[in-house]
């Protein structure tokens, strides 16, 4: 991806990673898009920010997803870079039978979406110079965390979707995995505050200097989340999977007593 010049749509911009990431890469000379729900959080983030512009996009609305896409393309017939960013994470309990409106929310915001949304894209950019998708996911699409089951399973099928975009663009579109750690956002209720969790800034700069990479790698991979993703090619997966889990059971437990 080449460092500025870009039009760059990030859907999930008005928060967290997506608006971390809309900022630098609007500071370093880009324009950005930023779409998501709230208009109110769009436009903060856009604040100040001469070439960030806010659009309202829900992915979960495959008719709306089609509209905005005209839409974007009309205002800015430039964009060449999708960052399909938008997600949700629930926590979910499999021991027992439940209601699964969570876990079929998951799935359509972090599966459907992603395809939506470059299914709408798609034409336009493949007729771009310097196209680029980049589809983030998640260390735990390696590992899984075993109380957010679905949530793992959907960034463990964007991260199969995207080795197969790649393939099927190759020549046409750069397309690119930022699979990211834990982060401190809000996410999940109360993971902005939890210290065990790289801090956004740090997180969102030590993205920027490896999209800097000139080519950009295929997969962006900041330290924190290189153990996660290389566990099953180390001979590590069994013991790093037991390990997030007791971590992530204790800090829950700490949370709610
Ligand atoms: N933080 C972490 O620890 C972590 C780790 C690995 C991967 N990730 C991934 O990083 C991405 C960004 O997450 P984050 O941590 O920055 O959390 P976040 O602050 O909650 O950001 C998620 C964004 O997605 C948007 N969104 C959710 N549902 C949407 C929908 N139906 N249509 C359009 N936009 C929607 C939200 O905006 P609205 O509510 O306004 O729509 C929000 O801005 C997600 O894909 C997440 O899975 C995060």
């Amino acid at each position: 991806m080449k460092p500025s010049g870009n039009t760059i749509l990030m859907t999930g911009g008005g928060s967290g990673i997506g608006a971390a990431l809309a900022h630098r890469l609007h500071d370093a000379g880009n324009t950005v898009i930023v779409a998501g729900r709230r208009q109110e959080a769009l436009d903060k983030v856009a604040e100040g920010r001469a070439n960030i512009h806010a659009m309202t996009l829900d992915v979960e609305n495959a008719a709306d997803v089609e509209d905005f896409a005209a839409r974007v393309i009309a205002a800015h017939p430039g964009l060449n870079v999708l960052f399909n960013n938008a997600g949700i994470m629930r926590f979910e309990t499999l021991t027992s039978r439940r209601d699964l409106s969570d876990a079929e929310a998951t799935i359509v915001t972090n599966v459907l979406g992603p395809i939506r949304v470059t299914n709408a894209l798609i034409d336009h950019l493949t007729a771009q110079p310097d196209a680029v998708i980049v589809n983030v996911t998640s260390g735990l699409a390696f590992v899984p965390l075993v109380d957010a089951p679905t949530y793992c399973a959907t960034k463990a099928a964007i991260h199969s979707y995207t080795l197969s975009l790649r393939d099927a663009l190759q020549g046409k579109v750069e397309v690119i995995e930022l699979a990211p750690p834990g982060v401190q956002t809000t996410l999940t209720p109360g993971q902005e505050k939890r210290s065990m969790y790289q801090p956004l800034d740090d997180f969102a700069d030590e993205v920027m200097r490896l999209f800097a990479a000139q080519p950009t790698p295929d997969e962006i991979l900041v330290e924190r989340v290189r153990g996660f993703r290389n566990a099953e090619r180390d001979g590590k997966f069994a013991e790093t999977m037991q390990q997030l889990n007791d971590f992530a059971r204790k800090a829950r437990a700490e949370a709610e007593a």
